[in-house]
């Protein structure tokens, strides 16, 4: 294994050398990072290639990358074709990981995406006839199709339980899926943060309940680390299945998946190759995929060092302050309907609405010609909902431009209506 030190070493032997930009960053950000700090935050929509002229709201569905992720990736590309050797830097990887996430380095498997990870947990267990595994109608198809496929094809049942919307509060959620669980109940497999609405779940709460009553808990965490402030230390749950490339801004096709120490040795790998019965690697024999794209690796560990030169204090405040101000406003706007929580405690970087008489697709095509404005329309369950994600590359300015949108889109219709 090589860590970060000698990572660097190699690179510098190389003469293709370190991005220097990271450290760059990190000196120029120490200072101010207020939630309401405009000129901070403009500072820090430089860091990103986003053209001027467009304001993304989808973080939720992708997170563009800063330059220095960019970076490291090319970086790694040039190193590989100019045949220096492989250099994934395993423990700065997870130490940096580990230190903001809160968890133990030791934990973490890198799998492609949420998808993989949540595959990687269905199809390691050996779950059969008679078993249920739980889930809720705001789980995306990537953490709820795994489970799907693996009870078609082991004879047990995937059950879904209904969440209020907007959700009133953390109680009244853990009540409502705690009441789905039953005898039979194997796995509970839901979000930590919905895609549909936004809203966190009580998985501190839902995984004490589920340690108690031996159920095994998975957590669809494609959303919180680099949104919210999580600490896996004292989340509990078995399962942390994550999509670095969403709020950690990491390359496309990053994932995280995050096993307890249990799991470490009892979990079968659904990718087998040398080492995947060597017990003593831990967590690590999940890593063991055969050849694949380490330049996303080199990437994520940018990316880690980005957010942690951030603060992700600093950055939840930044999330919630630029929610907050878009769910007050268009909780005004005559006609809108926002089914995300109001509660801070249950709100994250997206709210979701919808506009009377208007179909949310058409709202999305109003906002795109009107403004070059990137949204997410939730079609699934037929809810039909529009979702705007925000993210701290995003000005109060890109929020005051589509409130004035959604606005005259309510008070007078949309073109050709
Ligand atoms: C809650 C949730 N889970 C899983 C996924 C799937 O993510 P990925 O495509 O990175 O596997 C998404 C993607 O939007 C999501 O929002």
């Amino acid at each position: 294994m090589i860590d970060r030190r000698g990572f660097l070493a190699v690179l510098g032997a190389s003469g293709l050398g370190w991005p220097g930009t990271l450290e760059h960053f990190s000196r120029q950000a120490q200072e101010g990072g207020a939630p309401g700090d405009e000129a901070f935050w403009t500072f820090v929509r430089g860091q990103f290639l986003i053209p001027e002229d467009r304001i993304y709201l989808n973080n939720g569905t992708l997170g563009p990358s800063p330059r220095v992720v960019v970076e490291a990736v090319a970086e790694h590309t040039r190193r590989v074709a100019a045949t220096f050797p492989p250099s994934v830097p395993w423990d700065a990887l997870k130490d940096g990981l580990g230190t903001l996430l809160d968890g133990d380095p030791e934990g973490f498997v890198f799998p492609r995406n949420t998808t993989e990870g949540m595959s990687f947990v269905a199809n390691g267990l050996d779950i059969g006839p008679g078993d249920e595994v739980l889930s809720t109608d705001h789980e995306h198809i990537g953490g709820r199709e795994p489970w799907s496929s693996v009870c078609r094809r082991r004879g047990a049942e995937l059950r879904t339980v209904a969440l209020p919307a907007p959700a009133q509060s953390s109680g009244q959620l853990f009540e409502t899926i705690a009441a789905g669980l039953t005898a039979k109940t194997r796995v509970l497999s839901v979000s930590h943060v919905t895609f549909t609405t936004g809203t966190v779940l009580p998985v501190r709460r839902l995984a004490d309940l589920c340690r108690e009553r031996g159920i095994i808990f998975a957590v669809d965490a494609a959303h919180p680390p680099g949104m919210r402030r999580v600490s896996l230390r004292s989340l509990g749950g078995d399962f942390y299945a994550s999509s670095p490339h969403k709020w950690l801004l990491a390359p496309q096709g990053t994932g995280l998946l995050y096993l307890t120490p249990e799991w470490r040795t009892w979990l079968w790998p659904s990718v087998a190759s040398g080492g995947w019965d060597d017990l003593e690697l831990g967590a690590h024999r999940f890593n063991h995929l055969g050849t694949f794209d380490e330049s996303r690796l080199a990437g994520l560990l940018a990316a880690v060092e980005f957010m942690n030169a951030l603060g992700m204090d600093r950055v939840e405040a930044r999330v919630l302050y630029l929610n907050r101000r878009l769910k007050e406003e268009l909780a005004r706007i005559p006609g809108i309907t926002v089914v995300s929580p109001e509660l801070l405690e249950l709100s994250s970087g997206m709210v979701s609405f919808g506009l009377d008489g208007v179909e949310s697709l058409r709202l999305q095509r109003f906002l795109a010609r009107e403004a070059n404005i990137r949204t997410r329309v939730i079609g699934e369950y037929d809810y039909g909902w529009m979702r705007l994600s925000t993210h701290i590359y995003n000005t109060m300015r890109d929020v005051e431009t589509v409130l004035e949108l959604v606005d005259r889109a309510a008070r007078r219709g949309l073109p050709g209506d």
